[in-house]
């Protein structure tokens, strides 16, 4: 007995040893939290309803990710009360297969957006991402008016997704044969409008009403 306390003060009168048996320790104990779920990573599978981006909607995203809205918004609702009682049933890995990369975010500037969709009408995303202080007017989101001009390159989202398909997206040849005329005329706030209106609706997975009331997954 006597002889452990002696292990314990040398240890803990070592600053140097402390320090590199604590590291060792959290290394341990991160490895077998995190392996798990790296060896799982490839077992999730679609959810019901889940389908991969049609090609508006797949534009929308690419803009979404070039403006940098993840900057400020993320998609991912937490299993916690607060937030499935503000934001809806929590997300699950399911639900993001045809991210890539996933819009899951780190840094909510502004409210998450994972089931957005359907919230608003189309003309308020419209006038809310020209200028967020028409709509809201204590906001602090810029405004994207120049959306309003861009217009949707119809050949490069065919090309797109033909290689998310060689990555396993089950688009049909049919999916992206029309992608052209999906897009044809459209601008690019067409096509995050049309993302926005998506999220969470096309998404939602079985049983989120359960998933709603709980806060543990
Ligand atoms: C500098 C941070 C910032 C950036 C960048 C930003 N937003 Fe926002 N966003 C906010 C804030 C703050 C709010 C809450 C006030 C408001 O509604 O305008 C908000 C609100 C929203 C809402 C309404 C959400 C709700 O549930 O009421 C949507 C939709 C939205 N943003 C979309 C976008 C999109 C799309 C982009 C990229 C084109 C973007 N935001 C970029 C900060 C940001």
């Amino acid at each position: 007995m006597a002889g452990g306390y002696r292990y314990f003060e040398t240890i803990e009168k070592h600053a140097a040893l402390l320090g590199i048996l604590t590291a060792i320790m959290v290394s341990i104990g991160g490895l077998a939290e995190i392996t798990p779920l790296f060896m799982r990573a490839h077992e999730v599978r679609a959810a019901n309803g889940v389908r991969p981006y049609d090609a508006l909607r797949l534009a929308g995203r690419d803009i979404y990710v070039r403006e940098g809205c993840y900057l400020c918004h993320t998609q991912m609702i937490r299993a916690l009360r607060a937030e499935t009682e503000r934001y809806g049933a929590y997300s699950s890995a399911e639900e993001s297969v045809y991210d890539r990369p996933h819009q899951w975010g780190s840094k909510r500037t502004g409210p998450d957006l994972a089931r957005v969709g359907g919230k608003y009408s189309d003309e308020w995303h419209v006038a809310h991402l020209r200028n967020p202080r028409a709509v809201v007017p204590q906001s602090n989101m810029p405004g994207y008016p120049w959306l309003l001009q861009g217009k949707i390159d119809a050949e490069l989202i065919a090309r797109k997704m033909k290689v998310l398909r060689m990555l396993g997206d089950p688009y049909s040849d049919a999916d992206i044969s029309g992608a052209g005329a999906a897009v044809q005329g459209r601008t690019e706030m067409d096509a995050l409008v049309a993302y926005l209106q998506g999220l969470g609706i096309a998404n939602e997975p079985a049983g989120p009403a359960a998933r709603a009331q709980g806060g543990t997954p």
